[in-house]
């Protein structure tokens, strides 16, 4: 059992937290947002996150987890402190280091005897090192001086199946110049059994950004895929499906739709395009990736465009606003860059998520936000699907048809099977399902 502060409740911290209380140690979750840990006191979430309300109040029941706005209080004790602050995007694509830095700062002023400073947030190369700078030059007074080491150890957590990724981790990557201090964050580790690498500071800084930029290639290498067979009569989901059998390739993230989007990936991918550019590298591949995913939006605009001659005053139903299914989380998802790009064309919008329209709401203007999937279709010119909720998969198209004024479904996920709805009457495009030939392409040709 370790003691352990964990500083920043969002995302990362709240589920880092929350999971090494649950494997045994005393954690403090300290936040400088006096109301969210109000709330989280009162077992309200700050996220929708499966599993992680139910997980919290356990562990706060047992007397594994504490949630404060003391720094003394969280660090008093405490042998390792996580920083899981955010790092949100700055105005050329660089990270924002300025969370980083107050709590830095933080624990020079306040923290005593030894402390393991365990970064979380995804941050630019060489950051472990400038937190060390911050945290020496800051203690370089009247006071003791402060013993420290500064791990990184990056986090590979998926929204919608973050506590899952946490328990069960493909593996665990670990940095620091101090062997000894990464040893100790790996043993609050071992008991899950993975792969843990232990390696220096930058390769750990670096092999995040590696990690989330080849996943976003390989999202944007299948769209551009997917474009190509829309052209050329091939189906995009069989191509990934006979790609994905080598096992050289692998068959995760080859789902063509609408790109990316969410807190991580375009954040990341922007930042480390920026590190490369300033340090006199062409991100040639990363800018492609990029620029893949931004027209991948685009080229929905475009085919409703053409089968509605002019999206003025044309009505849009949008089935899905968060950035992937079983989150709330809008940020950068590609529903609300089409929406905005379909609106500046004068199209009229509206739109259901199950749990996005709170945040929607947020930021949305003139936008109907709908109670059903339903309602939606009332009326519509073209029903977009943007995010594949399981609550869309078995929808009663018979009435959709009924609902709609134009009956053109833009699939944007491939989530539904176009013989039924073109038999029903209904203009169905996907996004790469340019084969109408492949019905029985299970059976030998004889
Ligand atoms: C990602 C990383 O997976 C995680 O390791 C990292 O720590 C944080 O960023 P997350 O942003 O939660 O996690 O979502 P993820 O499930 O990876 O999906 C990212 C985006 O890619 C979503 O918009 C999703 O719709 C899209 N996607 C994913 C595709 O378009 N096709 C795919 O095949 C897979």
């Amino acid at each position: 059992m370790s003691k352990i502060c964990v500083i920043g409740t969002g995302y990362v911290g709240l589920v880092t937290g929350v999971c090494f209380a649950d494997l045994g140690n005393e954690v403090t979750c300290l936040d400088v947002d006096q109301s969210r840990i109000e709330r989280l006191k009162q077992g309200i979430m700050p996220i929708y996150e499966p599993g992680l309300e139910q997980l919290v109040s356990q562990n706060v029941r047992a007397g594994r987890l504490a949630f404060t706005t003391d720094y003394r209080q969280a660090l008093d004790g405490a042998e390792f402190a996580f920083i899981a602050v955010g790092t949100p995007s700055g105005v050329d694509g660089e990270a924002d280091l300025q969370y980083v830095r107050m709590a830095a700062e933080a624990i020079a002023d306040i923290a005593q005897g030894y402390l393991i400073i365990v970064n979380k947030s995804t941050v630019p190369v060489g950051t472990g090192d400038w937190i060390t700078d911050i945290i020496r030059r800051r203690r370089n007074g009247t006071r003791p001086l402060l013993q420290f080491s500064v791990v990184s150890n990056p986090e590979f957590l998926r929204e919608g199946s973050a506590i899952n990724d946490f328990m069960y981790p493909d593996r665990v990557v670990l940095g620091s110049t101090d062997r000894q201090a990464a040893s100790k964050v790996a043993e609050l580790y071992v008991s899950l059994r993975c792969p843990i690498l232990i390696t220096d500071l930058r390769t750990a800084e670096m092999i995040k950004y590696a990690s989330n930029a080849f996943l976003a290639t390989r999202i944007s290498f299948i769209n551009e895929i997917a474009n190509i067979c829309e052209e050329l009569g091939a189906d995009v989901q069989e191509v990934a499906l006979g790609m994905g059998y080598d096992k050289r390739i692998g068959p995760a993230f080859l789902d063509a739709g609408l790109g990316w989007g969410g807190s991580c990936f375009p954040k990341d991918v922007k930042a480390l395009a920026h590190m490369a550019v300033l340090h006199g590298t062409q991100p040639q591949l990363l800018q492609a990736v990029m620029e893949i995913n931004r027209n991948q939006r685009r080229r929905v605009v475009y085919k409703l465009r053409k089968a509605l001659n002019n999206l003025d005053e044309k009505i849009i139903g949008i089935l899905g606003l968060s950035f992937k299914p079983n989150t709330d989380d809008i940020r950068e998802a590609p529903a609300i860059d089409l929406i905005h790009l379909l609106q500046n064309e004068g199209a009229i919008i509206q739109a259901y998520d199950p749990q996005a329209m709170e945040n929607a709401r947020q930021v949305l203007k003139r936008v109907k936000l709908c109670e059903t999937p339903y309602e939606v279709a009332q009326g519509a010119d073209a029903l977009v699907l943007a995010t594949e909720w399981n609550e869309f998969k078995q929808l009663d198209f018979e009435r959709i048809y009924q609902l709609m004024r134009q009956p053109i479904i833009m699939d944007g996920r491939n989530l539904w099977n176009p013989e039924p709805l073109r038999s029903m009457g209904f203009t169905y495009f996907g996004v790469g399902r340019g084969a109408n030939n492949h019905i029985n392409n299970h059976q030998p040709e004889t």
